[in-house]
């Protein structure tokens, strides 16, 4: 019995933040169509060391490919040299159970989440956005920059981090493909004009204000994946159209979980989800002024579906390496 093994340059020499936009739609759309399995993520929590690690399985039986990632979020890694969030993921044969893949799940977790926010930002930002705000300038940020830059060409805009370091480098960053993204010095400076607001900090407190956040805007909610982080002050999404990737993951993990434990919104203020706007269901965006929020926990299925085509592609070019297993 061998599984395939595939590091993360494997990864980067098979496929691309398009092949990844790819199938992740797809995989939304066989979440609205009630085609895949995905029970919540199980979360355990490393208090006493600022960190916490999530299992997360999935099925999605078009691609005959199911699987489980195991990440962490660690906010203190930086200072140890190593990345916040870190992942691996474990590929099975549906028909047998066989163990197919192990796979290095930290650029795939960058990649699958960049490209979830560039599908949000297609079906609920205003046609033809250009400005863009980044609030948080770390790794998510790059990806989320990644995914805008295959749906929008010229992008402009601004970034603000509490780490001038880290914000000084994704604006040089920035520029290496194509967007003109400049330092802002605070949160308000950052967003007030943008098109498109990304958030991508671990913040369990709103670094977002109501009162800055322009008509019109679009937000992809990146950085609140765990009970008690929350990047919005919750005024914004009484007044924004949202929509979640997974009702039940966003309820319990998601932007909206301290608002709504609160008392200060109620679940039926969500629209949807977002591979109901794919599929034509519901509607992203139903005005030009409307504030849109896509509230992104990340779902088990984006890793399956961009695993599972990572591996075909290694197995069609013989890349890898055969562990065996017994
Ligand atoms: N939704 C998803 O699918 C998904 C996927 C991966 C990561 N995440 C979440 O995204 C967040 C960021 O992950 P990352 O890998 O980019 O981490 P990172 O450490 O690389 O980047 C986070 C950045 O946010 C900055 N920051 C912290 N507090 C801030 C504040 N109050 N205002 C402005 N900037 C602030 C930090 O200085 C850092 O540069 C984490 O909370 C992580 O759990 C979500």
């Amino acid at each position: 019995m061998t599984v395939t093994f595939l590091s993360m340059d494997d990864v980067r020499s098979l496929i691309n933040m398009k092949d990844v936009i790819g199938a992740v739609d797809e995989a939304f759309r066989e979440k609205a169509r009630g085609k895949v399995q995905m029970p919540p993520k199980v979360y355990l929590f490393f208090h006493e060391y600022e960190g916490d690690f999530r299992v997360m399985p999935g099925y999605i039986p078009s691609l005959k490919s199911a699987g489980v990632k195991v990440v962490n979020v660690h906010v203190k890694n930086k200072d140890k040299g190593l990345p916040t969030v870190m992942a691996t993921i474990l590929l099975l044969d549906p028909e047998t159970g066989e163990p197919m893949a192990i796979l290095d799940g930290t650029l795939l977790t960058s990649m699958r989440t960049g490209a979830a926010g560039a599908i949000a930002a297609r079906e609920m930002a205003k046609k033809g956005f250009k400005k863009v705000a980044f609030v948080g300038a770390g790794t998510q940020a790059k990806y989320q920059l990644l995914g805008l830059n295959e749906i929008a060409k010229g992008l402009t805009g601004k970034a603000y981090d509490v780490s001038e370091a880290s914000v000084e480098k994704f604006s040089e960053y920035a520029k290496s493909v194509g967007a003109a993204i400049d330092v802002a010095s605070s949160v308000k400076e950052c967003i007030s004009d943008a098109d498109v607001i990304i958030t991508t900090t671990p913040a369990t407190e709103p670094v977002v204000r109501n009162g800055w956040v322009p008509e019109g805007a679009h937000i992809n909610a990146i950085g609140a994946d765990a009970p008690g982080k929350e990047e919005l002050d919750p005024e914004v999404l009484l007044r924004a159209r949202i929509i979640v990737d997974d009702m039940e993951q966003a309820v319990h993990s998601g932007e909206v979980n301290v608002p709504i434990l609160k008392g200060l919104l109620k679940q039926q203020k969500i629209a949807g989800e977002i591979g109901q706007v794919l599929e034509g269901k519901i509607k992203g965006r139903t005005s030009e002024k409307e504030i849109t929020v896509f509230d992104s926990t990340g779902l088990a299925i984006q890793d399956i579906a961009s695993a599972s085509l990572a591996l075909r592609r290694a197995v069609e070019k013989g890349i890898g390496v055969k562990l065996r297993l017994f």
